[in-house]
């Protein structure tokens, strides 16, 4: 609470120092954001993701509210098992031994999902985030955004683009909605596509599979399968810019909170 008035406090001061000396006060505002930022950087997304999750797993002993257990007060931002959120992963991970506290086998998003949850309870508001339904994703998935042309998910698919048949084991509820929305700036660094040229002039535009020093192994825009040494090429450009289109206005906000509940349910081939 306190910690948000003050980021209420320093945005108003921000808002007034722009309109009172203009265009400068950007850079100092840019400069000293990190200090005044709270210690972890948690997506909406992912707390309402944990949120799901911790209705479903958590309130029967936790409550609702998260003081059902003794001695035990998730709203009150202190846990006294757990500083960082690598304690807390422990602690879902492993339970507390000789206590009712489980050891829950949670995958990457979950762990996320939940971790942020607990650390936002006591200001998270459930009325302001749409968490999706992973149905109408699935048809938005399918139907308007045409993520088949590119994407595979179980059998069904094209392999242009990576497989996403586990996707929802693997990254957070922020980082996917930051895919569909900024794709370029999201993209993980294996994801990047690349551009070849062979000695003999062909031009080869694809995704890598496989690399190491000397080889790399692409699957072309055809979907054929390349294998190449390095050597042999006389062009091999990593490109920074992703062939994904954006989503951020070809689906609506709901739309996107769909798709990434879809995602989400993706965890495995
Ligand atoms: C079967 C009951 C039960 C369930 C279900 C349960 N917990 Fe717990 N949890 C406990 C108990 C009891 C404790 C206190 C253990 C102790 O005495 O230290 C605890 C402690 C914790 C703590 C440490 C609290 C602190 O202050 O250090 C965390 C974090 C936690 N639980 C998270 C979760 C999450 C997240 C879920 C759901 C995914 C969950 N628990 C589900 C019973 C449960
Ligand atoms: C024109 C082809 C194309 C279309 C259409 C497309 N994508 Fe992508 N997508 C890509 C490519 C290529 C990448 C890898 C580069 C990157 O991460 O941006 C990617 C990356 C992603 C990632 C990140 C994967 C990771 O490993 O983190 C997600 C999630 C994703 N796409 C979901 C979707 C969804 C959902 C749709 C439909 C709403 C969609 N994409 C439509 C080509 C496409």
């Amino acid at each position: 609470m306190r910690v948000r008035q003050r980021l209420l406090i320093v945005l108003v001061g921000v808002l007034v120092g722009l309109a009172i000396t203009g265009p400068p006060v950007v850079a100092l505002v840019a400069a000293q954001a990190p200090a005044a930022a709270p210690p972890g950087d948690y997506a909406p997304a992912d707390i309402a993701y944990g949120a799901r999750l911790y209705d479903a797993q958590c309130t029967t002993c936790h409550g609702a509210n998260g003081d059902g257990v003794g001695g035990v007060d998730f709203r009150s931002g202190k846990f006294r098992n757990a500083v960082t959120d690598q304690d807390l992963t422990r602690v879902i991970t492993n339970g507390i031994q000789g206590t009712g506290m489980l050891a829950f086998k949670f995958d990457a998003s979950e762990l996320a999902g939940t971790i942020a949850y607990l650390r936002n309870m006591n200001s998270f508001d459930r009325g302001s985030v749409n968490a999706g339904d992973a149905g109408r994703g699935r048809m938005a998935f399918d139907g308007k955004g045409d993520c088949a042309r590119c994407h595979r998910v179980g059998a069904q698919g094209s392999r242009v683009a990576p497989d996403l048949s586990d996707i929802g084991a693997i990254r957070s509820a922020g980082s996917l909605l930051r895919s569909l929305t900024d794709p370029t700036n999201q993209m993980m660094p294996i994801n990047r596509p690349v551009r070849v040229v062979t000695r003999d002039g062909k031009v080869i535009n694809g995704r890598r599979l496989n690399e190491d020093t000397y080889t790399v192994q692409l699957i072309d825009d055809q979907e054929k399968l390349v294998s190449l040494t390095k050597a042999d090429l006389r062009e091999y450009t990593i490109l920074t810019v992703s062939p994904m289109p954006s989503f951020k206005s070809r689906l609506t906000e709901d739309e996107l909170a769909d798709v990434v509940a879809y995602l989400l349910s993706l965890k495995g081939r």
